[in-house]
């Protein structure tokens, strides 16, 4: 989870640490217990351990077949791995009761994978999820995180005696090393409007360098949604407001309002009667085949009608993920048993909205807005006017999200849509 503009914590990308959150090991002893950086024989700039000899670098080739370099640690990635090392980040996922206590569910509920296995727990943070697999019986737990707080994650570890079974590694998944293959993967990687912070790569990386085969990803599946929605109080308290301020006629302001309020995507709680429709699968992944190609840009066409006569004032997204267990996925062609496809009107490249005919099969953890709010809420792109639809009206076109080329954790929105004989374009940016 990683704060856009103007939400919590300044733009995420940017804390200035609390002096008491700089390096500090409370001379605990060494936290990296193995560490390099790809095959390169050097150190990386997040190597600040003791040097200690666990400490490895690579020798020449021993005949095995050299994995591919390292993605470069950019100074994006440098400034996005100090955001986490800031403390209000971590509470916020914490407290967000919904999210840690499904994973704990999910944990809990895949103890069988668990017992007695090795497990990587990629961006461990304060390493919670570490823990919960070790309370639920792993023989071991790789802990991995690039920022700081691997630090406090290896304290909290041995506050609770767990060093002998939760081993904290400081870097980037992508350059640490593990000298074994792990059972199951497990990570909460989900950014906003699931794709932003592009956090998944790193999975993909994990589980194509470490995973067993027939091994248990925790998520095992996510999905993107897109619906139309009407938001008529946000629109009146941003926009309206300036035509009557304490009785002078602000309007001169609306152009100024609209832009400032309107040009990049609000992170925002609404409910079920801000959708003007069903929604629309934008990305469905499955963790065990996505790849980091995939990601780079996803398109989607869309087609709604809407269900109410509304002023329609944009979009919303909004994701869930699943934690099935791999035995459900018996075969690549036959969706999981616990989904069918619901009778779109529309269907768009099989994109459907996939409903759940028995919701207890697979544990899902949702962010939509008609169930309880998470701190991912939902992420909304308003149009700088709304559209007045009838009930029935159809409203169609397409979303394409690609990750942006200044900076691949931000992501481009572009959306093309068209009702009532009118179409228009909308480009933002989610910084
Ligand atoms: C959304 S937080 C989740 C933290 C923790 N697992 C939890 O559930 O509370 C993601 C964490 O992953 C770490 N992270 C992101 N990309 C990483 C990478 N490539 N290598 C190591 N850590 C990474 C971040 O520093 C951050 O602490």
């Amino acid at each position: 989870m990683l704060r856009p503009p103007g939400k919590g914590y300044g733009n995420g990308y940017h804390y200035e640490p609390h002096p008491h959150q700089q390096q500090q090991n409370g001379g605990s002893g060494p936290l990296i217990h193995k560490y390099r950086r790809g095959n390169r024989g050097r150190r990386s700039r997040f190597d600040y351990g003791d040097g200690s000899s666990s400490t490895r670098v690579s020798g020449p080739s021993d005949g095995e077949e050299t994995p591919p370099p390292p993605p470069p640690c950019t100074d994006f990635d440098m400034a996005y791995f100090h955001s986490y090392a800031h403390v209000g980040i971590h509470e916020e996922m914490i407290k967000d009761r919904v999210r840690t206590e499904t994973y704990r569910a999910a944990i809990m509920h895949h103890q069988q994978y668990i017992a007695g296995k090795v497990v990587l727990d990629v961006g461990c943070g304060t390493g919670i999820l570490s823990i919960f697999c070790a309370q639920a019986g792993a023989k071991r737990v790789y802990a991995v995180d690039a920022s700081d707080i691997a630090v406090q994650a290896n304290e909290v570890v041995r506050a609770n005696k767990l060093s002998d079974t939760v081993i904290v590694l400081h870097g980037r998944i992508e350059d640490v090393e593990i000298d074994e293959e792990v059972d199951v993967i497990i990570s909460e990687w989900m950014g906003y409007m699931l794709l932003y912070e592009s956090m998944l790569g790193s999975i993909i990386t994990a589980r194509d360098r470490w995973l067993k085969p027939g091994g248990l990803i925790l998520p095992s599946d996510a999905t993107l949604y897109i619906a139309p929605i009407t938001q008529p109080d946000r629109y009146s308290e941003s926009i309206e407001f300036w035509r009557n301020v304490y009785g002078i006629d602000m309007s001169a302001m609306l152009p100024l309002a609209k832009q400032c309020a309107f040009e990049e995507p609000s992170v925002e709680t609404i409910s079920g009667e801000n959708v003007l429709t069903w929604p629309h699968v934008v990305k469905h992944v499955d963790c065990y085949t996505i790849t980091r190609q995939e990601l780079e840009s996803v398109t989607t066409r869309f087609k709604f009608k809407s269900m109410m006569r509304a002023p329609f004032h944009g979009f919303a997204f909004w994701f869930d993920v699943e934690f099935s267990s791999p035995e459900i996925f018996s075969n690549d062609n036959n969706p999981p048993s616990s989904v069918i496809e619901s009778p779109n009107e529309h269907p768009t490249n099989g994109s459907q909205r996939k409903k759940r005919v028995n919701p207890n099969e697979a544990l899902v953890l949702s962010t939509a807005p008609e169930d309880p709010p998470t701190h991912w809420q939902q992420t909304l792109v308003y149009f700088y006017d709304p559209i007045e639809v009838e009930q029935d009206q159809q409203i169609e076109g397409a979303v394409t999200l690609s990750q942006s080329k200044e900076n691949p954790r931000f992501m481009n929105i572009h959306l093309e849509y068209a009702s009532g004989g009118r179409s228009f374009v909308k480009e933002s940016v989610m910084r």
